[in-house]
């Protein structure tokens, strides 16, 4: 495995990994690997030739109250974990590497799509994501990118821009791989403390009810809400930010929610922020 940690490094590994007309894909990371991002290597490798993953937390992308600072890292054993799963390239920059100009003047807006759900409660976030994202592009021109389902409204506006701004890359969404009680994994759930562990599947299981309401011929989405709303009760460490059923495509409300809308939700579990998200139709 080529570990790239500047451009030029990149540059120059880049060549070496399309040889002979290969495919390349993309997995853009933040680091701190568990099984849900390795599956999007996974998922990668059985499409494409070459996988290059990218390890980079992103400043642009996190709001000033935010957990920058104390965002879980662990480069070393990252890079073995890329490197068993057959990996190419791995592309670590710094943040001067990245924004060698102290933050790029010029950054992408991601329109009205961000202004609901997540983008609500984190201002500006959608434009840093979108930004490093479109970098990352550019810097790789890979054939495909995978994106995890989990984070659901980043990969529909990243499968916008790419439309949008036609850069000629393929977007696929990876399933959200979950612990074994349900919780979907995330890099940030090694924030939770032990009770507050315990708590936080309350999120999986009350996206869980709603499914079975739909399941049995339930429609309306206050109802559906509801029995969602009604499980998070049960949990008072679990305090919902928001819990909205939306058009997969258009993210709009869905109402009467169809087969394919998607229930999206974010909650606090302590002072950890945890995001979840299940489509209708799928038990
Ligand atoms: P990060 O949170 O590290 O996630 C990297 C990728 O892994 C994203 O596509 C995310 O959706 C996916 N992922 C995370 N948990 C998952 C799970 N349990 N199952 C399946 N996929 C999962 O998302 C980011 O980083 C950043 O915003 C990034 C896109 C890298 C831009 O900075």
């Amino acid at each position: 495995m080529i570990v790239a940690r500047t451009r030029i490094g990149l540059a120059e590994a880049l060549p070496r990994l399309r040889a002979g007309g290969r495919s390349v894909g993309l997995v853009p990371t933040m680091g701190y690997l568990h099984e849900g991002h390795l599956s999007l290597v996974e998922y990668a490798a059985a499409r494409v030739d070459a996988v290059a993953v990218s390890i980079f937390v992103n400043p642009l992308q996190f709001g000033p109250a935010e957990d920058l600072a104390e965002y879980p890292r662990d480069e070393a054993r990252d890079l073995t974990l890329l490197e068993d799963r057959g990996v190419a390239v791995a592309f670590v920059p710094s943040v001067e590497e990245m924004y060698p100009l102290g933050g790029p003047r010029v950054t992408i807006a991601p329109g009205s799509m961000a202004e609901r759900l997540c983008g609500a409660f984190r201002p500006g976030h959608f434009r840093g994501v979108l930004t490093v994202v479109a970098k990352l592009f550019g810097l790789f021109r890979p054939d495909v990118a995978v994106f995890g389902r989990k984070d659901f409204q980043q990969a529909v506006l990243i499968r916008r821009m790419a439309r949008d701004l036609d850069m000629g890359v393929q977007i696929l969404m990876a399933p959200t791989v979950r612990e074994g009680d349900g919780l979907a994994m995330s890099s940030r759930n090694a924030y939770l403390s032990p009770e507050e562990r315990t708590q936080a599947v309350g999120l999986f299981k009350a996206l869980s009810a709603a499914l079975e309401r739909f399941a049995s011929g339930e429609r309306s989405a206050a109802a559906l809400r509801e029995a969602a709303l009604g499980v998070l009760a049960h949990y008072p460490l679990l305090r919902p930010q928001y819990l909205e059923i939306v058009d997969p495509d258009t993210l709009e409300p869905a109402d009467p929610v169809a087969a394919g809308s998607v229930l999206a939700a974010a909650l606090f579990c302590g002072r950890t922020r945890l995001i979840d998200n299940m489509e209708f139709g799928q038990t």
